[in-house]
């Protein structure tokens, strides 16, 4: 061998060469570089209760510190299973219908690897989540993409009904919606009930804003339909109902036949999800007014958020339902496309946001950026005092 040689890194072809730098990175960073107010990334800038903090370190104590059973601590797969069954009318045995995951994006792509053959179609109502398309292309499925209707963002039955051909294995669907701010009613979902009754679909369906739903509504979970249950992967997260992102605690709930082959591949993904975080999350979860206040708690930051804008700004307020993101018409401030939009918004006002490109693949028709209002009050009036100059 050449001495002289250097040590050589083999690199192979990507798995997934589309995939860059994501624009929530490109943003954020743009955003601390300009000491802009970032209403980009979609987490809280406040903390969660300190009681349930609380929670997890009385069972670090205690010594929950080792493995947990492998689809998650019992005690809090028995209090999912009585929440979803109290909120939804839905049964799911804690033992062999729930499972613990490491976040909703863990649960996402679990449940692609676990029911996706190569050249299977998977359908996505675009704009959507963006981990769905990577998902399917590592299970080598093909992504068949169904733009939500471009006025309203909700379901266009027509085009879905014209998207499923015999070889689609699963159907992507998400409630409350990131980015648009559109949550189901219940036509919606039994609309999607009789569509689906004459194939053999699963639904995967992101619900990890089930519990911000606004101005009275109810969440129209695919667990209250007993069609739809049963051909379902219900996925919500931990993050987002208790203002704790960055533990990525998540859940999975389905019919036994469907979460048997789940566990198949979770098992062997992350095996378990760390133990003390159940632990807490099992307490916590005991008493309902910790998840039932955040609808009303979001509402009134939407409604401030909402107020601003409309009063001081010449954005085009879309209607925001469900989710803890407003989403904006642009159009009367500037004819940019929304990407240069949300650079020049970042360094000439000094707010952050997210373009509605990063959530499609074809440019999208409307000029529309979104907001995150998980924010404090103060956070988000210094965003209005920035943008009321526009
Ligand atoms: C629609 C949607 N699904 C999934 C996730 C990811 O959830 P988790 O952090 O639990 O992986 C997010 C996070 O922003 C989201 O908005």
């Amino acid at each position: 061998m050449n001495s002289d040689a250097r040590p050589r890194t083999p690199v192979p072809p990507s798995r997934l060469p589309d995939v860059g730098t994501t624009i929530f990175t490109v943003m954020s960073a743009l955003a601390a570089r300009h000491g802009a107010v970032n209403l980009g990334q979609g987490f809280p800038d406040f903390d969660c209760d300190a009681g349930l903090v609380d929670a997890v370190t009385a069972a670090m104590r205690a010594g929950h510190n080792q493995y947990p059973p492998m689809a998650g601590v019992p005690a809090l797969r028995q209090a999912l299973a009585a929440k979803i069954e109290r909120l939804h009318g839905h049964s799911y045995d804690p033992d062999s219908e729930i499972t613990i995951t490491a976040g909703a994006t863990q649960a996402i792509l679990t449940a692609v690897l676990a029911f996706v053959h190569p050249g299977d179609e998977v359908i996505v109502l675009e704009p959507c989540y963006d981990s769905y398309g990577p998902a399917v292309a590592l299970a080598g499925g093909r992504l068949v993409r169904v733009p939500l209707d471009p006025q309203s963002f909700r379901i266009d039955f027509d085009r879905l009904a014209a998207a499923l051909t015999p070889r689609t294995r699963a159907l992507i669907v998400n409630t409350p919606h990131n980015p648009t701010g559109t949550a189901w009613t219940e036509d919606d979902r039994r609309t999607l009930a009789e569509l689906l009754r004459p194939t053999d679909v699963i639904v995967l369906s992101d619900e990890v804003y089930e519990h911000t739903v606004f101005d009275g509504r109810r969440h129209a979970s695919v667990s209250g339909d007993a069609e739809l249950a049963a051909r379902s992967l219900v996925i919500s997260s931990f993050g987002k109902t208790f203002h704790v992102t960055g533990w990525k605690v998540g859940h999975v709930a389905a019919p036994r036949p469907l979460m048997a082959e789940f566990r198949k591949v979770h098992q062997f993904n992350v095996f378990t999800v760390n133990t003390p975080m159940q632990h807490g999350l099992a307490a916590w979860l005991a008493d309902p007014a910790h998840y039932e206040g955040l609808a009303d708690f979001y509402q009134r930051k939407r409604d401030r958020f909402r107020a601003g804008l409309q009063a001081a700004t010449r954005f085009e307020l879309l209607p925001c339902a469900g989710s803890y993101f407003q989403c904006v018409d642009y159009g009367r401030i500037s004819p940019l496309p929304d990407q240069a939009f949300c650079e020049w918004l970042t360094t000439e006002a000094g707010v952050a946001a997210i373009p509605l490109s990063a959530f499609t693949a074809a440019a999208p028709s409307r000029p529309v950026v979104r907001f995150c209002f998980a924010k404090t009050d103060a956070t988000l009036d210094e965003a209005l005092r920035r943008l009321a100059r526009l």
